[in-house]
């Protein structure tokens, strides 16, 4: 009898893979056999963190559309942004839902050895005070809230229930099965946005944080849980994203000490006094911007993919055929200047959308360049640093888990 079941199985398996393979909608496009025949590889991908560096190395050898898992394409042309994020058009084109099986709706001078995990510090105290009018303690404490230490794990165990979400024949005991230690996580995530929220109705202050806006609409009684939910938002979507950039292009700029040492001369000539370095100022700095797109190209703050869902009919997308960049993975900000070298001309820069675009894409984007531009500005005015031999594969060492895996990389930091 148990033969016969697993027989039965195991021809429906060959069956679907079959179909998926040649009858499928999709069957048309470009696709590794694995990925296309059945999810279970895309699935094993994600557990081990590699389903984005995996989704790159099929689109190098498929070209800019590939089927990365029977029902799942994905685009990497500047065209398909506008297609699948950009605003609706009447062509069926843009503003695609969030896929719901990966958006889960809301229940209710001296020299030291250091790290730069007090950038995480710094961000997490940033959105504090500009969501919430405080800080959460980072900076004057030399401590994270215990919940924002859990950030990354809370995040890793989402990426995997999301992926789990894609097998109904399981869904059901997973979600059941859920650790104990995730639900308390959970739930600390939550009281604590939820008490940053009253906190703030509490404070009864004029000056405009970005909860006022959503708390603005607090007059129903219902929305707590969306209040909640919105707090929460903020507060990972604006620290982690934050604290991942200035790591990132810090640790590329360490990488490239010639780019290093240009920029810190550019700064220092032109703005000599610590007083100089307002915005205004700064968000014209060329050389700066070109840095900062650099290392949004090489390491996203966001890096995992955005799943969209087509509605019923089906949805256009489509892509011109051209290189995304020249010498994609080295860090050369020149090729974002103007008069760059002639072998960057063709470079396809409107590929590079890390905010996202359209309706549902990031809220904090001119507030992410206002923080990215002071910060990294400062932080070459004031220190020095040098990446210590045992850190200088950072990046590549790295897994993403819904965010890069970031382990503390060793800088030695000295004051100028
Ligand atoms: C370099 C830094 C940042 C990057 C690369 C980034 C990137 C993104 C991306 C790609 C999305 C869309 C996610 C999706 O479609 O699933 C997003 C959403 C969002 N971001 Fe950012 N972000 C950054 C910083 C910030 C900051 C500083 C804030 C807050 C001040 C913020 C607030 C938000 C919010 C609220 C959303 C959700 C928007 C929605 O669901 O409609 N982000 N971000």
């Amino acid at each position: 009898m148990i033969e016969t079941s697993q027989s039965v199985f195991v021809l429906y398996l060959t069956l679907k893979a079959i179909y998926n393979i040649w009858f499928h909608p999709l069957s048309k496009f470009p696709e590794p056999r694995l990925q296309a025949a059945s999810r279970l590889p895309y699935t094993i991908s994600v557990f081990r963190g590699n389903a984005t560096s995996d989704t790159k190395k099929w689109h190098d050898k498929y070209g800019h559309v590939v089927r990365i898992t029977p029902d799942t394409l994905s685009y990497s042309c500047s065209q398909a942004w506008m297609d699948i994020f950009g605003m609706r058009q009447s062509d069926k084109r843009g503003n695609l839902p969030k896929d719901p099986r990966f958006y889960f709706k809301t229940p209710e001078g001296v020299d030291t050895i250091s790290t730069l995990c007090w950038l995480n510090f710094l961000t997490t105290d940033i959105i504090g005070e500009s969501s919430f009018g405080r800080r959460f303690g980072g900076l004057t404490d030399g401590r994270l809230h215990p919940w924002l230490k859990t950030v990354f794990w809370t995040l890793m165990s989402f990426t995997f229930m999301r992926e789990l979400n894609t097998w109904p024949a399981i869904k059901c005991a997973v979600f059941a099965s859920i650790p104990q230690k995730m639900v308390e996580y959970r739930k600390a995530a939550m009281s604590f946005s939820a008490e940053a929220a009253k906190g703030r109705m509490e404070m009864g202050t004029n000056r405009p944080v970005f909860m006022s806006y959503i708390l603005k609409h607090n007059d129903d009684g219902g929305r707590c849980a969306e209040i909640e939910a919105a707090a929460i938002t903020f507060i990972v979507a604006g620290s982690e994203t934050m604290a991942t950039i200035l790591s990132g292009t810090m640790y590329l700029l360490c990488m490239n000490p010639s780019v290093m040492q240009s920029l810190t001369c550019e700064i220092l000539t032109h703005f000599p006094k610590e007083s100089d370095l307002v915005l205004v100022k700064l968000q014209q700095h060329e050389c700066l911007n070109a840095l900062l797109q650099e290392g949004l190209r090489l390491y996203p703050p966001a890096p995992d993919n955005l799943f969209r869902e087509t509605p019923a009919g089906g949805s256009i997308v489509t892509g011109k055929w051209t290189q995304n960049f020249h010498r994609p993975t080295k860090f050369i900000p020149e090729r974002w200047m103007k008069g760059a070298p002639l072998e960057f001309e063709r470079d396809g820069k409107k590929t590079l959308k890390p905010f996202s675009v359209g309706p549902r894409g990031c809220l904090g984007k001119s507030f992410a360049w206002a923080e990215m531009r002071i910060i990294l500005a400062n932080m070459v005015w004031h220190l020095d640093f040098e990446l210590q031999p045992d850190s200088r594969d950072w990046i590549s060492k790295q897994r993403v888990f819904f965010l890069w895996e970031k382990w503390d990389p060793n800088v030695r930091i000295s004051s100028r």
